[in-house]
């Protein structure tokens, strides 16, 4: 069957013959491949400076943004029956005991580091026209969400950053204390980057009655910035505001939720988090030569202004479900915006393609299934 397979000692990336997956366990689901996004992980994969094939096999395959179709279920599986919609994890767990995380089901916080991920690091990805799992690693997706359901994993990525944000400002009685658990209503966060992760973040933060601002290089006035205004959030391009304008214009900020990957911007924007704030960030840049940053600066106020900076990767079991419940939040308040975020559908065979020149818009997605 037809696979997207990146070769790094070749340096190459192509359409293979992959071999068909075999349901071999009871525990395990075989799955018809329905929709696949493209992400900034994948294209750095597809650069050769990021992903490891499968020990023994010279290419990796790529994918790790699923949406699927059941086929068969192994005997073992009760939560999923043909015909179902469902989205992958795409972390596992290192064989290590000694780690704290994985033995209890949280790989996305692993400690040693032997973790897999589909697509990425040593396990074939979700890329090709049918993939085997165990059904332990699969979230069910309604129906109505078939053209959107691929959003669901760059979605979790906003869910694992909100979880620990309740979690650290439980710290403020009165943020905890009488409000509905999670609620952002009365904060003002701003989202850095207008890419899919930042977007999918925004929509989360204003599910949650957030203040939401999206600051990217995007001008003003463009069809980015008109999504945003769509979705009721505030835009300014940073091509025409400048951070200390941003943090006149919108105030104190509760949240920064970062999805550029570049250092610049982002340690700059640290500026305008306000008394006892939280920045998230997101992005993974490549490696680029240093920044330079005032230290004492950035430290006196991460003192004197109790604020907490953290990163985030992957997501557990939680947050795929909550981001299948916010997608369909989201698909009832912003049907056509959320829509909106995928912006090309495209055959297998294009995928090499899209990956050495990716193009513009905001979620490219490689589609296996006739649509139905
Ligand atoms: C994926 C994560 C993964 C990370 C690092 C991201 O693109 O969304 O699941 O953990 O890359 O490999």
């Amino acid at each position: 069957m037809r696979a997207v397979a990146v070769f790094p000692a070749e340096r190459r990336t192509a359409l293979v013959d992959h071999p068909e997956p075999l349901l071999e366990r009871d525990d395990e689901v075989l799955l018809e491949v329905l929709d696949v996004g493209i992400c900034g992980t994948d294209l750095e994969i597809a650069r050769y400076e990021y992903g490891t094939p499968p020990a023994g096999s010279p290419y990796l395959v790529l994918g790790h943004e699923s949406l699927a179709r059941v086929l068969r279920a192994g005997a073992a599986a009760t939560r999923v029956r043909p015909g179902d919609l469902v989205v992958t994890r795409v972390r596992r767990p290192c064989p290590r005991p000694e780690c704290r995380a994985c033995p209890r089901g949280r790989p996305d916080f692993c400690f040693t580091g032997e973790f897999t991920e589909r697509g990425i690091k040593g396990r074939h990805g979700f890329m090709t026209e049918r993939i085997v799992d165990e059904e332990r690693f699969m979230h069910v997706v309604p129906a109505r969400l078939r053209d959107v359901g691929v959003l669901v994993e760059p979605l979790t990525i906003a869910e694992k950053a909100l979880f620990q944000v309740w979690d650290v400002q439980a710290r403020l009685p009165w943020t905890a204390a009488g409000t509905p658990a999670g609620s952002g209503h009365g904060q003002r966060a701003v989202v850095l980057g207008a890419g899919p992760v930042g977007l999918l973040g925004a929509l989360a933060l204003l599910a949650r009655g957030f203040e939401t601002w999206v600051y990217s290089r995007d001008p003003a006035g463009g069809t980015k910035a008109r999504w945003v205004d769509s979705v009721g959030a505030g835009y300014l391009s940073s091509a025409t505001t400048s951070l200390g304008q941003l943090a006149e214009r919108v105030g104190s900020v509760d949240l920064v939720y970062e999805a550029t990957g570049a250092a610049g911007i982002a340690f700059r924007a640290l500026d305008v988090l306000g008394v006892n704030g939280v920045f998230v960030f997101t992005g993974v840049p490549g490696r680029k030569t240093p920044i330079e940053l005032d230290g004492s600066g950035l430290m006196r106020r991460l003192v004197l202004e109790n604020q907490l900076v953290f990163g985030t990767v992957n997501a557990g079991a939680d947050a795929y479900d909550a981001a299948v419940e916010d997608l369909a939040r989201f698909d009832a308040r912003w049907a056509r915006p959320l829509r909106a975020l995928i912006t090309g559908r495209f055959a297998a065979e294009e995928a090499p393609r899209l990956l050495a020149d990716p193009p513009p818009g905001i979620k490219s997605v490689v589609t296996f299934a006739e649509r139905g």
